[in-house]
């Protein structure tokens, strides 16, 4: 069966660096609620982390934010806990909730998720989509999609 995914709202915005990366994840996350989940897609380097890192900035987290080695899920104080979750090692869906990669203290803060399309069909419905184009030196291109109304807030915080 086909699944089509609704999207509310949609916008596009290119970061032409590193700097400009962080910049628009910390502008984002000046629109960030408890309960939120950021889903971030796009190749390795992409660029995920580079957006995760500002955001979490944005949100007031002080500690330095990567993407360790073997740890699936880490957790940073800030203006809201931020559950920084990379799936890149998972090897499936069953495998998540087995490790409880979503549980229910992520209510309390803000679950931004590298490679958040690896939980499949556990992936929560109501989500910023992050989706992230381009390598290298190259400058890149974030689709940012609402998926619910509620969400669209984060695309208004870069207007
Ligand atoms: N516009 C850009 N935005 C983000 N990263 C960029 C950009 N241009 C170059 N880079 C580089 O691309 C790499 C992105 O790495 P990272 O954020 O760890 O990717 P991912 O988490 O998606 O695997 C970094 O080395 C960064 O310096
Ligand atoms: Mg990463």
């Amino acid at each position: 069966m086909p699944v089509s995914q609704p999207r509310v709202a949609v916008r596009t915005i290119q970061t032409a660096s590193p700097e400009a990366t962080r910049t628009l994840g910390a502008t984002l996350a000046s629109a960030a609620r408890a309960g939120d989940l950021i889903a971030l897609r796009g190749e390795l380097g992409a660029g995920k982390t580079q957006f995760a890192k500002g955001f979490g900035a944005g949100l007031g987290v002080t500690a330095t934010i990567n993407s360790p080695s073997y740890v699936l899920a880490t957790e940073y104080l800030g203006r809201l806990p931020l559950f920084h979750l990379d799936l890149y090692r998972l090897d499936d869906a069953a495998d998540a909730l087995a490790g409880g990669l979503l549980d229910e203290r992520q209510a309390a803060g803000v679950t931004l998720v590298e490679w958040a399309e690896r939980f499949g069909p556990i992936l929560p419905a109501g989500r910023l989509d992050v989706e992230i184009e381009g390598s290298g030196d190259d400058t890149r291109t974030f689709r940012l999609s609402a998926t619910e109304p509620g969400f669209e807030r984060y695309l208004e915080a870069i207007r």
